[in-house]
């Protein structure tokens, strides 16, 4: 009796979290389901329109916005790799490898900070040091090869009454990557009421997430981040460990700590973990079953589990089940 008791207490405080950080509903609102997304915010010098979305979807697949005329941010976030690029560190403009692996950017509209130490505090600012670091843009350069080509000009004239610049480019970006969410999953037909939308072993698989695994503590419904940062005992034992947030915070207790990433579409996105270290989905659900490396600065939340394969396995079918039927078309480029 202890367990499914445990299980209801955890799904009650994740229910009280989730409801805590978003805006508290009108009196009578039907209660939002517990995978519910809300709609995506906002800030209020940039709201979501629908022609600033369709200009960031062509920027983000332009070349013509990197340094070498070689790159576009699709170049490393592809739609069927679940926005990710599917290589343990992808190379930037320069040649450079990236020391992170590329995470995936659906339902970034609804984290709070960006990046997997979580150094970029607006999605903006990480869309513009994406641009220059990982492209090598040049804003200046880009915007004034943009307006001298008619149909830009006019999508920018549409979208801000105001020709293309490093801060309506990088407006048009993000507005874009506030409508990159996963759409409805077969989890989320499941709670809706539809009969056999998952399988049996997926159902017992959330049952083990929010129970025995403890994994909803961290991987919190509806976007299955609690946008918080941990250590994991990923760096533990590397020669040259990543510091991860202790270089945006600078306290001890945040060294080798990165961000929960949400495990929405999570089985499309491998290799896993922000050094790459899973191959596959269920290697990374064993790491994290095992409570993970020993490390000083370990979160005491990562604790070994006792899941079974058997249980693993379920696991990884209830995650394969948040994968959202969410389409995608290369736009035409001007
Ligand atoms: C060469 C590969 C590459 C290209 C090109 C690239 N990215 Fe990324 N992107 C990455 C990597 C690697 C990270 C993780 C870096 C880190 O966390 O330190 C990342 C992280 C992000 C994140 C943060 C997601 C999160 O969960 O916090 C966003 C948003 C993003 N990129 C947007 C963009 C945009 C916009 C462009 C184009 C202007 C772009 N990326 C181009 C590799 C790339
Ligand atoms: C203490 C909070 C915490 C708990 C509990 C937790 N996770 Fe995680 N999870 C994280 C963090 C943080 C990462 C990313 C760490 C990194 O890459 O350094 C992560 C990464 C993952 C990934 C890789 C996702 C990706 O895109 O790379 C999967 C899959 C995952 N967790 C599943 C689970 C499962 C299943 C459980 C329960 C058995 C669980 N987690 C429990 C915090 C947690």
């Amino acid at each position: 009796m202890r367990k499914p008791a445990v299980a209801a207490f955890i799904i009650a405080a994740a229910a009280v979290a989730v409801t805590a950080c978003t805006a508290p509903e009108p009196a009578g609102a039907p209660a939002r389901r517990m995978s519910e997304l809300p709609p995506p915010p906002a800030p209020a010098d940039n709201p979501i329109t629908a022609e600033k979305a369709a200009l960031g979807k062509l920027l983000f697949h332009d070349k013509r916005l990197s340094g070498n005329g070689q790159m576009a941010c699709q170049s490393c976030h592809y739609h069927h790799l679940g926005w990710a690029d599917a290589t343990r560190f992808s190379a930037m403009h320069n040649g450079n490898l990236n020391t992170r692996h590329t995470p995936t950017i659906y339902n970034v509209a609804y984290q709070t900070s960006w990046y997997w130490d979580g150094r970029a505090a607006t999605l903006e600012a990480n869309n513009l040091a994406a641009w220059r670091n990982q492209m090598g843009g040049d804003p200046a350069r880009v915007a004034a090869s943009l307006n001298a080509i008619p149909a830009y000009r006019e999508a920018f004239q549409k979208a801000f009454g105001a020709p293309a610049s490093q801060d309506t480019i990088v407006k048009a970006l993000a507005t874009y990557f506030r409508t990159l969410n996963t759409g409805e999953s077969a989890w989320d037909r499941h709670e809706m009421g539809r009969a056999n939308a998952v399988s049996r072993d997926a159902r017992e698989g959330f049952d083990l997430f929010a129970g025995k695994g403890r994994c909803i503590v961290c991987h919190t419904p509806p976007f299955y981040t609690n946008n918080e940062h941990y250590n994991i005992g990923l760096e533990a034992g590397k020669a040259k460990p990543d510091p991860g947030r202790f270089n945006v915070t600078r306290r001890v207790e945040d060294t080798g700590a990165f961000k929960t990433p949400t495990l929405r579409a999570v089985a499309r996105s491998a290799p896993y973990f922000h050094d790459a270290s899973a191959a596959t989905l269920e290697e990374a659900v064993r790491y994290m079953a095992g409570g993970g490396r020993a490390d000083p600065h370990k979160t005491p939340l990562m604790i070994p589990t006792g899941l079974t394969d058997a249980e693993i396995r379920k696991i990884v079918a209830f995650l394969e089940a948040l994968t959202g039927n969410d389409t995608y078309e290369a736009p035409r480029l001007p």
